[in-house]
């Protein structure tokens, strides 16, 4: 988790720097001084991100981005590829389940939990466990268990399962789906249910002493959206929780988004709302029917903006691989290809938090006293920088770093287009060319590192919308910038 510093990106922004050196001197024998930005032009066309995976771009903010895993797929290469190259974290579809791990009563298999184990840290891989007590998916000879006979079933059970995974599972899904749909707020109704209330909180107190260095989580499908009965139901489970001292770590929103349970913006407060209890929060079960980019990178988002917010993990890698394939909802097509929402929640991962980091603030102009603003707070590369009330909007929000960049939203860096009096300053992906680092001097200069040329509003121009360009530099105040 910790080592996303370096691998595959930076080689290949290195690559990208080069072969834009190499388009300058390839072009700049025959034309004149366009180079560069005909260069950029061409990067911007490939889309370049951050970070090129899933799990690495979610590694840059300390989160994963995992799957869903099925042990019968792992023979399929083309599903092996996709798996291995895009996550970093592994949920078992439905071999750490109780009827896959204890077929009968005190006899316990791990053989196929095991090889999606095996194959998820072989590959690099942390695991989530699923799941421990759950009304679904029981052996045949618990279905018919009630009372105290089923009560010590579901604590042997918890105990032979995390023994055997002990100090190898991050969190583990304790209990799953106990509360009822619709507006009633009650636990739903099943056999460990009615061996009365306080299941969940022995399950819970088990697993703690199983397995003390795993976080344990309540994992519940229905409860993303907080006006609805259900999650108001399992938030109040969890506050009485912390309380009274009953371990609990973590809650996981499965979020199978679909017509009749859709995706709703107040999430986010949702998992605001269960981090402020003292638990850190999870979406462990995405899919969303029909698959929409924006609902997809919304999503993420949400879980970008909640600082306990430790990762997302797809039910699945490809939409033939779904549990629900006819609502085709994840992020890869059955051949393999990239869909249009894997595609959104790739760039809002390299978007970063969403909360803009503390060091960051706006650059006003001297003359103008407006600020440094990316239009429209738009995101694409090339986007030409331009004056603006200042409103401390993130497309304000300017960090200088230590590599002397000027970052905007996280990733995107103030970027000359060009060496020349002119050349229009735009953001652009940050990939640690000379073009993207700025001197920030005594006199309130900005002064790009390639060009020695001056941060300028074009024209001395001062109102709204004026565009911001190389220039030499002259210390007027159209090229004089305060921070704060
Ligand atoms: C599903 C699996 O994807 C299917 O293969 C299986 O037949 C049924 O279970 N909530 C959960 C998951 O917590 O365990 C379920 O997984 C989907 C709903």
């Amino acid at each position: 988790m910790a080592s996303h510093a370096l691998p595959p990106p930076t080689v290949r922004r290195k690559t990208v720097g080069l072969l834009t050196a190499l388009a300058v001197g390839v072009l700049g024998a025959v034309a004149a001084p366009v180079a560069p930005p005909t260069a950029h032009a061409a990067e911007s066309r490939a889309e370049i991100a951050a970070e090129s995976t899933l799990g690495a771009a979610a590694a840059q903010s300390g989160r994963y981005f995992g799957t869903a895993i099925a042990s019968g797929r792992l023979n399929d290469s083309a599903y092996t590829t996709i798996a291995n190259r895009e996550f970093n974290s592994v949920t078992a579809e439905n071999e750490m389940k109780i009827d896959a791990t204890e077929p009968q009563r005190g006899q316990f298999n791990f053989t196929a939990g095991d090889r999606v184990y095996n194959w998820a840290v072989q590959n690099g891989k942390q695991v989530r466990g699923h799941t421990l007590a759950w009304h679904s998916q029981q052996p045949g000879w618990m279905q018919s268990l009630s009372g105290s006979n089923l009560r010590q079933a579901m604590i042997d059970h918890i105990k032979g399962v995390m023994a055997h995974y002990k100090g190898k599972i991050v969190q583990w899904d304790v209990v799953n789906e106990a509360f009822a749909d619709g507006s009633s707020g009650a636990r739903r109704d099943s056999n460990l249910q009615r061996t009365g209330n306080d299941w969940i909180e022995v399950a819970f107190r088990t697993a703690r002493a199983a397995d003390p260095a795993a976080k344990l989580c309540y994992n519940d499908y229905n409860v993303e959206n907080w006006t609805w009965a259900k999650t108001q139901a399992m938030y109040a489970m969890v506050k009485d929780f912390k309380q009274r001292g009953v371990p609990i770590d973590c809650v996981g929103f499965q979020s199978h988004f679909n017509s009749g349970s859709p995706y709703d913006s107040n999430f986010r407060t949702t998992l605001q709302n269960f981090a402020a209890l003292g638990v850190d929060v999870a979406i462990t079960e995405l899919d969303i029917q029909g698959a929409p980019a924006t609902t997809y990178a919304n999503v993420t988002k949400d879980c970008l903006a909640v600082p306990r917010c430790l990762g997302i993990t797809v039910w699945g890698v490809r939409d033939t691989d779904s549990w629900r394939p006819e609502h085709s909802p994840l992020l890869f097509n059955g051949d393999g290809s990239k869909k249009p929402a894997y595609t959104a929640v790739l760039n809002a991962l390299n978007g970063g938090s969403t909360t803009p980091p503390a060091d960051s603030g706006p650059i006003k102009g001297v003359g103008s006293g407006r600020c440094l603003d990316v239009p429209g707070a738009g995101t694409t590369d090339g986007t030409q920088l331009q004056l603006w009330d200042c409103n401390n909007r993130t497309n304000q929000q300017w960090t200088h770093t230590a590599a002397g960049e000027l970052r905007v939203y996280g990733n995107k860096c103030l970027d000359a287009a060009g060496t020349g009096n002119g050349a229009k300053v735009q953001i652009y992906g940050c990939w640690g060319g000379d073009n993207q680092k700025w001197r920030l001097t005594s006199d309130g200069s900005i002064v790009g590192v390639q060009s020695g040329l001056c941060l300028d509003a074009a024209a001395s121009g001062t109102a709204n919308g004026t565009l911001i360009q190389l220039y030499s530099c002259s210390n007027g105040s159209n090229q004089r910038w305060t921070r704060t």
